[in-house]
């Protein structure tokens, strides 16, 4: 493998070319990682960006590596040589039998030997790895190591560079505004590749940035069927979202192929009972994104209502009972009782006739997915102080829950003496984000409701019973 000063000089020509061109990250990298493996006459090269938290590596650059090598999970920077994350150069002899390999029966498929890592430094911090892999075991040599530690720098540049770059492109200013004046945790910047397979998952992936989740794409491969000692069948599932430990398949495609899905699904939960994967098919996220005006059914013309799902009378009979049981918990306090407009109207003015207890009253205001904000926004911000009160967060509907989770992290910030959600419907089936629901009203379907306040597209709210949009109004034959 002993290559000359001269080799590593071109080698490291092409590199800086390349680094500093207008191509992607994701292929800046891949192209890197091929001269790099090509010029140490190695048979992979792979480079990781480090999140932020430091908690996992991805891979942003390959060469010479099979999918499910890549695929084989994000990497824990706990668990994954972590020294090499402590700024020192990692060389392992025997990738299958070396203890500090976190996958050895994937490595010894693939037939990785050895193995040489180093750090990519930022301002002297680990912020990601390069990692160069033989077949035939092999030592390194100081010159190897030095070529290695040169391209991580300039590795470390393009980082930077992509970085900032993704940070201008997602309002960084406007997650500073608000994390400022919210605490809440700013936006993820974990170095992500950005070649969608399905632009319906680049769509989702902006819906999660806009709701601050973080996510990583296809991170990892669940081999489901073997055959002798070789992986016969595997699956993949679009996304992972590590703060919710939560994998998300998106089945955009055919109908008749969520059939398959469905069995792969059912097989990985056997194996894999310990693993949280919701499978949102087209009509799911259609319908997630049409709540935002996004994609045919945003487009849709609405006309009228399928069916009556609750009447007026069995609102206010369920308002009652509710409303008995609140001012039975709160007896001998007073309760602050905070909406989000516009949806909530009918059901504060109907709950808060029913309590029992001193009441006041305020009103947020939030921008959705699609206003001119990469973020939620709160447009409308409360006109009381919230702190040292009791406070009853008012909800028309929680569907996945993320805009609660926003709000309850905002309010919680401002330290009220208490904090407790009523929600008039919940639509479990949907929920992505687990967040507490203290008193529920009704357990909708998983169906688009509107009346009672909820609208599509601004119309319906002032419908006094709960009722399901006609399915004719759907355009898409196959989103039924
Ligand atoms: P989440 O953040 O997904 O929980 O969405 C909650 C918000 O989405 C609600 O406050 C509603 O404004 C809207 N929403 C969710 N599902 C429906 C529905 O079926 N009809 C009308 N609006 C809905």
């Amino acid at each position: 493998m002993g290559r000359t000063r001269r080799s590593y000089y071109s080698a490291l020509k092409r590199i800086t070319k390349v680094a500093n061109s207008a191509l992607s990250l994701r292929r800046i990298c891949n192209s890197v990682a091929k001269s790099t493996a090509k010029a140490m006459q190695a048979n992979g090269c792979r480079i990781l960006s480090l999140n932020p938290q430091k908690e996992y590596l991805i891979t942003v650059g390959a060469y010479g590596l099979s999918d499910l090598y890549l695929k084989k999970g994000p990497l824990e920077a706990r668990k994954s040589l972590p020294d090499i994350l402590e700024g020192k150069v990692v060389f392992i002899a025997d990738a299958a039998k070396d203890e500090r390999v976190q996958h050895p029966q994937i490595a010894l498929a693939q037939g990785i030997s050895s193995l040489l890592g180093v750090p990519v430094l930022g301002k002297g911090e680990a912020i990601g790895e390069i990692r160069i892999y033989t077949r035939e075991p092999h030592q390194f040599s100081e010159a190897d190591k030095s070529f290695l530690l040169s391209v991580a720098d300039i590795c470390a540049v393009v980082f930077e560079r992509a970085e900032l770059h993704q940070l201008l492109e997602q309002g960084y200013k406007a997650n500073e505004r608000r994390r400022k004046s919210s605490q809440v945790s700013p936006l993820p910047t974990t170095l992500k590749p950005t070649s969608f397979a399905h632009p319906s998952e680049e769509d989702f992936a902006g819906l999660l940035d806009f709701y601050c989740i973080e996510w990583l794409y296809e991170p990892r491969s669940f081999p489901l069927r073997w055959e002798g000692d070789k992986i016969a069948e595997m699956f993949t599932p679009d996304f992972y979202l590590p703060e919710l430990d939560l994998y998300v398949e998106l089945t955009t495609l055919k109908q008749n192929l969520l059939t398959e899905k469905n069995r792969k699904l059912r097989q990985l939960r056997e194996l894999y009972p310990e693993v949280n994967i919701r499978l949102l098919n087209k009509n799911d996220f259609l319908k997630l994104l049409a709540k935002y005006g996004y994609g045919p059914l945003g487009e849709a013309k609405v006309e009228g209502i399928d069916r009556v799902l609750y009447s007026h009378a069995k609102i206010q009979r369920r308002i009652r009972t509710l409303a008995r049981r609140i001012s039975r918990d709160y007896a001998g306090q007073r309760l602050m009782l905070i909406g989000i407009l516009k949806g909530v109207v009918c059901f504060m003015a109907d709950l808060m006739q029913h309590l029992s207890l001193p009441v006041t009253l305020d009103f947020m205001a939030i921008s959705y997915y699609g206003g001119d904000g990469q973020v939620v926004k709160i447009t409308r911000d409360l006109d009381s102080s919230i702190t040292g009160q009791h406070v009853l967060m008012v909800e028309d509907i929680v569907d996945t829950g993320m805009t609660l989770n926003y709000i309850l992290s905002h309010l919680s910030a401002h330290n009220p003496a208490s904090l407790r959600v009523c929600t008039l419907l919940d639509k479990r089936a949907r929920r992505l984000i687990n967040v507490p629901l203290d008193y529920v009203g009704f357990e909708v379907p998983d169906e688009f409701v509107v009346g009672y306040g909820l609208d599509y597209k601004g119309e319906y709210r002032n419908l006094p019973f709960i009722g399901i949009l006609h399915p004719e109004l759907i355009k898409d034959e196959e989103v039924r």
